[in-house]
């Protein structure tokens, strides 16, 4: 983090300026820790944004990607590959059973496949005028076009209006506010069980309750958006295990592939079977690279019971953090949580000087720090990033580690 390296003076050039990036240069990462180009050594309390939850070059991911790509890299989904089907039958038992999978390559595709479903499935039962799509203030469902007009934050939407139509909002948690929205024009649902870039934002399961219930009620679709949750990071596989209820469609990305792209769409088999050969498709979805590097990151989730290793994880962490001065309080589930600092302090300006501090953190709102360290980060990792924060809060925060 001293002057701009190569890589930094290069991207001021050459790439569009759409991300405003700290001054670090990320080369190599074991575990939760990382190591900048500068040889500092950081603890990855982010993992990309809840990506790399077996954190960084897990061996096993690592010999998975390795040995697919000297025997098969690609072939197109007009025919088949070997790796994909058992990808979604592993997905499918973890969900519970009786779906399908569609597979993408991020977030955003997986929640686009979704909402082009929903207008299928209410098509496909004669219902043509039914298209619309409720989500929830606060929500982040993506960037593309549809996504991003699903995503409830109006201000995002603003430069890039007009935004496909059919999308209407309501307050998070705030069922009354869903009864009234959700009318025969309504095709889904969509929800994030946690509100993750929102700032970390749990549903009650009282709340994910009602939903499901109105859902059936209207027959409207219930889509959870657990790209953000999924695969263990909230203490259970999925966000909506908190609240026991079954979902009629899941998206996932980010962890399943522990850093390789990949997204999957799940649905419940009738709802699934609204999709026709061509209504759909991908050239990368379900590729054999990715889908081999997912039936690793299972194998080994599966072996070491990441979410139970989260809810511990996140039991400590939770308890550590709230017991730092300038903290006042701390929420989420599992190891997806947020701290929410002092009144008065830049949020910001705090991730700033964790970082250059050794401790990797977002600013997830202006006033709250988001932590989602790896699910096999150890107790030694969460007290020293603790240290960092409490050190950076006391206003310690200068000099890097080493
Ligand atoms: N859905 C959720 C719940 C997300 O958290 C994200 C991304 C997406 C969809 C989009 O996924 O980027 O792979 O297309 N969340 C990031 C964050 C941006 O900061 O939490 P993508």
């Amino acid at each position: 983090m001293n002057a701009p390296d190569t890589a930094q003076a290069l991207d001021a050039r050459h790439v569009m300026q759409t991300y405003a990036r700290l001054p670090v240069t990320f080369v190599r990462g074991e575990g939760t820790v990382l190591h900048d180009a500068e040889g500092r050594r950081y603890l990855d309390f982010l993992s990309g944004l809840a990506v790399t939850s077996l954190g960084h070059a897990h061996p096993e991911v690592a010999d998975a990607i390795a040995d697919q790509a000297r025997t098969l890299l690609h072939v197109s989904n007009l025919y088949h590959n070997d790796l994909q089907p058992r990808l979604a039958a592993r997905i499918d038992a973890l969900v519970g059973g009786g779906g399908r999978v569609f597979f993408c390559n991020s977030g955003a595709e997986a929640n686009e496949c979704a909402l082009k479903l929903a207008r299928r499935h209410a098509r496909a039962h004669g219902a043509t005028d039914r298209y619309h799509v409720v989500s929830a203030y606060g929500s982040f469902h993506g960037r593309t076009m549809t996504t991003l007009a699903a995503t409830g934050q109006p201000a995002k939407h603003e430069p890039f209006q007009p935004l496909p139509e059919g999308f209407r909002y309501v307050p998070f948690a705030d069922l009354r506010s869903l009864e009234a929205a959700v009318d025969e024009r309504v095709a889904a649902v969509l929800l994030e069980p946690v509100q993750g870039e929102g700032g970390v934002h749990a549903a009650p399961p009282e709340y994910l309750q009602g939903v499901r219930r109105l859902c059936d009620e209207r027959e409207v679709l219930l889509v959870l958006d657990e790209v953000q949750t999924g695969f263990g990071r909230t203490g259970e596989w999925f966000g909506f295990a908190h609240a026991g209820v079954r979902p009629d469609v899941v998206t996932m990305a980010k962890a399943l592939g522990n850093g390789v792209p990949i997204g999957a769409c799940w649905a419940r088999a009738e709802v699934a079977a609204a999709f026709a050969p061509g209504d759909h498709a991908t050239t990368f979805g379900g590729q054999p690279l990715a889908a081999r590097a997912a039936l690793a990151v299972l194998d080994v989730m599966e072996r070491e019971r990441v979410p139970e290793r989260a809810a511990r994880a996140g039991a400590r962490l939770r308890e550590r953090l709230a017991r730092v001065p300038g903290v006042t309080g701390v929420r989420g589930l599992g190891l997806l949580l947020a701290a929410e600092l002092a009144p008065g302090t830049d949020a910001r300006d705090v991730a700033g000087r964790c970082l250059a501090a050794g401790l990797v953190v977002n600013a997830v709102t202006p006033s709250a720090l988001r932590f989602a360290p790896s699910l096999l980060v150890r107790d030694d990792e969460i007290d020293e990033a603790v240290a960092i924060l409490t050190g950076v809060l006391a206003g310690a925060g200068a000099g890097a580690g080493s």
